[in-house]
């Protein structure tokens, strides 16, 4: 089966497709590679060479406010009897901070790019989708853990736009209640990496998140951690986060296509987190007791748009997708450094 994987050689994006692969699924990646290097797609082909595994990758540089370009890959698929049955639609910008600094550029990609995605499916009568959607939505949370009915009040402009794909969701889901099925994945705080070392987490310049600041700085590359914030209303003054592995994350994909494959039409909003809230300080010391590193850290100011507590209630992703977390904060934390390790500068 042809699955279109949309921002493929991104973080999360590669280790989705390296399991596709590895499970058999025809892979085609389109990604505009402003945030991700096409040397994570070589990466992945590295390991599964490596293992000698037969696969069937095809990889397109494509940008989804590209219409054209979208179409034409559609019906080239159909054209090589290898139609695109199902999309993952992982495709888009994910900085909090930088979209308070552009937010129509956030509006543009995000959202019109997910509309144009979401045409040309229609045009092309594929009518199956796993989307990327973010624990940010909820905003300022009034109750922990947290499910799925909670309200939804995001607090930042890249929030916003994910639950403007939602909501589109919902009225293309309506428009064809028959045949649309859709799967919006809520992720917590992804991070960790393939536990081979080949392929990881790259962001480009300082990193925005927790997780590659650390390794960053047990590598040498960064001097010290900032936490954002030691007054908040926790049990020790900072940030706490519900950080799933990066492997528990992407089973959580394979199972939520199985669960589309064998439902007629459906659509559901499922958290993907690991169900348990750490603080900056837990993960901090975690990270040094499993690795043996130091991470010396400076106190700074709340950064804005954050919360203090955010982890989520995980039954309905058991329940729904009999999907379950299998790997624990210490697996994140070695990992992660080993990535770091083997790639002390990520792809380049
Ligand atoms: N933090 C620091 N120092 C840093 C980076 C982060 O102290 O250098 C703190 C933050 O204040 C927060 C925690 O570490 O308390 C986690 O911060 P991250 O930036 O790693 O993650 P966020 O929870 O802010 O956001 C992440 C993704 C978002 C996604 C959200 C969903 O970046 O895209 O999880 O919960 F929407």
């Amino acid at each position: 089966m042809r699955v279109l994987l949309t921002g493929g050689s991104g973080f999360i994006g590669s280790h989705i497709a390296l399991l596709l692969l590895e499970k058999g699924y025809d892979v085609l990646i389109i990604d505009s590679f402003v945030n991700s290097s096409p040397n994570a797609i070589k990466a992945i082909k590295n390991y599964l060479d490596d293992k000698n595994l037969n696969y069937n990758l095809k990889t397109i540089n494509c940008d989804i406010r590209d219409k054209q370009l979208l179409g034409k890959i559609f019906i080239d698929s159909a054209k090589e009897f290898n139609p695109i049955q199902t999309v993952i639609h992982l495709a888009g910008l994910k900085s909090v901070s930088e979209s308070f600094i552009n937010p129509l550029l956030y509006w543009d990609v995000n959202v019109c790019g997910t509309e144009n995605l979401l045409a040309t499916m229609n045009e092309n009568e594929c009518y199956s989708i796993v989307f990327s959607s973010s624990a940010t939505i909820y905003g300022l949370t009034d109750s922990i853990p947290i499910t799925e009915d909670h309200k939804i009040s995001p607090i930042n402009p890249y929030g916003k736009t994910k639950v403007a794909i939602e909501n589109m969701f919902y009225d293309l889901y309506r428009s064809n209640i028959s045949s649309w099925k859709i799967c919006s994945l809520r992720y917590f705080n992804p991070a960790g990496a393939h536990p081979s070392g080949f392929i990881g987490e790259d962001p480009v310049g300082i990193p925005n998140n927790l997780f590659p600041y650390i390794t960053q700085v047990a590598s040498g590359r960064r001097k010290f951690v900032n936490v954002f914030g030691d007054d908040w209303e926790t049990n020790d003054g900072s940030g706490v986060r519900d950080y799933i592995h990066i492997m528990d994350l992407s089973e959580g994909h394979i199972r939520a296509l199985d669960f589309l494959c064998s439902n007629k039409s459906c659509l559901e909003f499922v958290n993907l987190g690991s169900g348990k809230g750490y603080s900056v300080f837990q993960i901090i010391s975690q990270f040094e007791q499993s690795t043996g590193s130091q991470i010396p850290f400076s106190i700074q100011s709340r950064r804005d748009g954050d919360l203090a507590k955010s982890y989520a209630d995980i039954s309905k992703a058991k329940n729904l997708l009999g999907w379950a977390p299998k790997r624990s904060l210490e697996q994140i934390c070695l990992d992660g450094w080993k990535w770091q390790r083997k790639n002390p500068n990520g792809y380049t």
